[in-house]
């Protein structure tokens, strides 16, 4: 047992020390880094690569969603801190998270290509937007409050990915929209979503938007619903309609 641990470590510690410590997927992902990183590119890649990164005599295109020297974070990350030698790409003096800020624009430019395929009407999906969708999300200032804020859902996912999002909502449902199921002693059920809970309380929006704190010390049970809230929109709108829908969250993201 001690043996095998021993062999372990000694197999760890070259393997972080290779990469000097930094971690192979980006941990700044949000859209503050993506601005951020934003203005790194302009500043010092744009001259070679184009203001949107669709390339340029001097560089390659970095949008198109495909790379020479390997699309993972780690590969995007080594080529920017290290250069790629023997070519004009320059090795970059940047600290860890300005790397990581720019990776994360630099993946914002191949998914806003990528969402380009969405040849979709922005106007009519404005329409369908607000009869189907803004009761549970919010854009800008107006809509619901049940499902995430979607002003700047095209900069974070991908066209295949906010197409899956309304054909399976149940696909990939992050914890904070899993649903709660409490049974009273009384027999009666209150459906909602999980805002907090301590030793004596559990509180819970339900499905028409009220906060409803329950007492623990009443409930004969409480079950957890991993699916979605959301409805699955397949079948209810057609592939054009879901692509408007999506044209207009993706011309959301370019008025930013
Ligand atoms: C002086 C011009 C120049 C500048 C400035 C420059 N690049 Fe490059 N970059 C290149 C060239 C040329 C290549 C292609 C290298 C090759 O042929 O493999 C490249 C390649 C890359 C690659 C690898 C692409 C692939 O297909 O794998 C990435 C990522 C990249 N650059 C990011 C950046 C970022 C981010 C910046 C700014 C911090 C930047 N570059 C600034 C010229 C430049
Ligand atoms: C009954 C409320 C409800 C309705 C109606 C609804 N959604 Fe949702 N939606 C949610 C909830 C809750 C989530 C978060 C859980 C999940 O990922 O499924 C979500 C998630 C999403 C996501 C994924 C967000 C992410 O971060 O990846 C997208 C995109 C989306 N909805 C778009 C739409 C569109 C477009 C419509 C209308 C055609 C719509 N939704 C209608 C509640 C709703």
């Amino acid at each position: 047992m001690t043996l095998r641990w021993t062999a372990i470590a000694i197999f760890i510690v070259p393997l972080w020390a290779q990469h000097g410590s930094s971690p192979t997927v980006n941990p700044y992902s949000s859209a503050d880094h993506e601005q951020a990183g934003a203005k790194l590119f302009r500043g010092q890649c744009a001259g070679c690569h184009g203001p949107n990164g669709t390339g340029t005599g001097a560089g390659p295109n970095l949008a198109s969603g495909t790379f020479l020297h390997g699309g993972s974070d780690e590969a995007l990350f080594r080529a920017i801190s290290k250069g790629v030698p023997g070519t004009s790409m320059p090795a970059f003096a940047l600290s860890g998270l300005q790397v990581w800020e720019v990776v994360t624009h630099i993946r914002a430019l191949g998914i806003l290509h990528d969402v380009s395929q969405a040849k979709g009407d922005a106007a009519a999906g404005a329409t369908i937007f607000r009869a189907n969708c803004s009761r549970c999300h919010r854009v800008g200032d107006a809509g619901g409050l049940t499902g995430p804020d979607l002003t700047s859902i095209a900069a974070r996912r991908s066209y295949a990915e906010l197409r899956e999002s309304l054909r399976d909502p149940d696909a990939v449902v992050a914890p904070q929209y899993w649903s709660v199921i409490a049974t009273m002693a009384t027999g009666q059920t209150v459906r909602g979503i999980r805002l907090n809970e301590d030793t004596y309380s559990l509180q819970v929006r339900d499905e028409t938007g009220r906060l409803v704190s329950l007492l623990k010390r009443n409930l004969k049970s409480v079950a957890l619903d991993r699916r979605s809230p959301m409805p699955s929109f397949a079948g209810k709108l057609s592939d054009g309609q879901m692509d408007d829908v999506i044209a207009w969250l993706t011309s959301l993201r370019s008025e930013q």
